[in-house]
């Protein structure tokens, strides 16, 4: 029958292409598959709900046995409307780095609770109090769970968090250059962890342009180690979301999914861990 007309084909769709925490997701998601013999198609949804569902609707269209989805930032906006697109798909997928308690369906994804938590303890630990934070503007479940971490860890170490040391933005290069403003603003505020490598580097751009250096004037924690910013900064302290080890499950599940082996809504949520590069001084 139709249902057993395999194609081999496995559809990705991720929310952001530029951001090279998801290129080499892609990149190892391409790999496993491979080996296993299937043919992966990716697409980028551009953080766009209106693109996510297109995508997934052409996906299925085309006919992938399966689909790994990281939900886009708008999709999180409006959850119902998520929520009840997911649960009409007729081919098994995993939501892969995200985080969707209200959809029974397999997830995969870091803690990012314990992601913001290590970030901010690397400041903490190199003697920081007053430490900024930039976080995802988005409603997307991760930019509130690394917010959470970060007041966690403070909190741990009595510290009062002054509101204008948080600021938002984008997930995006812009976003955290936007944010950097009011950071460099405020004189008391020694160093700062923000949500993602890519704001992260707006940040770092902003820092140039005022010509103030890091770890000198400003210290900074990113999140998901990049490589091209291990490469070109410092290297830039980070925190951890080993794309490898995502990809694994992710596609283990899927597989397993598609093929029968593993059956129910099973949720692996992984560990973070940090990476301590040379962008925070020791402030003693
Ligand atoms: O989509 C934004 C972020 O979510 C990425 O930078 C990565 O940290 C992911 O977990």
């Amino acid at each position: 029958g139709l249902a057993s007309r395999k194609t081999n084909m496995i559809g990705l769709v991720i929310p952001d292409i530029e951001n090279s925490f998801f290129a080499q997701l892609a990149k190892n998601i391409d790999l496993m598959l491979r080996e296993k013999g299937y043919f992966l198609i990716l697409t980028n949804s551009d953080d766009s709900q209106e693109n996510e569902f297109q995508l997934i609707d052409q996906l299925i269209n085309i006919g992938v046995d399966g689909l790994l989805i990281t939900l886009s930032n708008e999709s999180y906006s409006d959850k119902k409307k998520t929520i009840e697109k997911l649960n009409e798909l007729t081919v098994p997928y995993v939501l892969m780095d995200r985080n969707l308690p209200e959809l029974a369906c397999k997830q995969v994804y870091y803690d990012n609770v314990l992601g913001g938590y290590l970030a901010t303890k690397m400041l903490l630990d190199a003697g920081h109090k007053n430490i900024g934070f930039i976080k995802a503007s988005s409603e997307i479940e991760n930019a509130n769970d690394r917010w959470l971490g970060y007041q966690k860890a403070m909190k741990e170490n009595k510290i009062k968090i002054n509101e204008d040391w948080v600021a938002t933005g984008n997930y995006r290069v812009q976003g955290g250059y936007d944010a950097a403003t009011q950071i460099l603003e405020n004189q008391e505020i020694t160093g700062v962890a923000v949500a993602n490598d890519m704001m992260a580097l707006g940040f770092i751009k902003k820092v140039k342009e005022q010509q103030l250096e890091i770890p000198e004037d400003i210290s900074i924690v990113g999140y998901d180690h990049s490589e091209i910013l291990e490469a070109m900064i410092m290297p830039l302290s980070s925190i951890i979301q080993d794309s490898d080890k995502l990809a694994e499950e992710s596609v283990s599940l899927l597989i397993g999914e598609i093929d029968g082996s593993i059956k129910g809504n099973e949720k692996r949520v992984l560990t973070p861990e940090i990476f301590a590069g040379n962008s925070v001084k020791k402030y003693i």
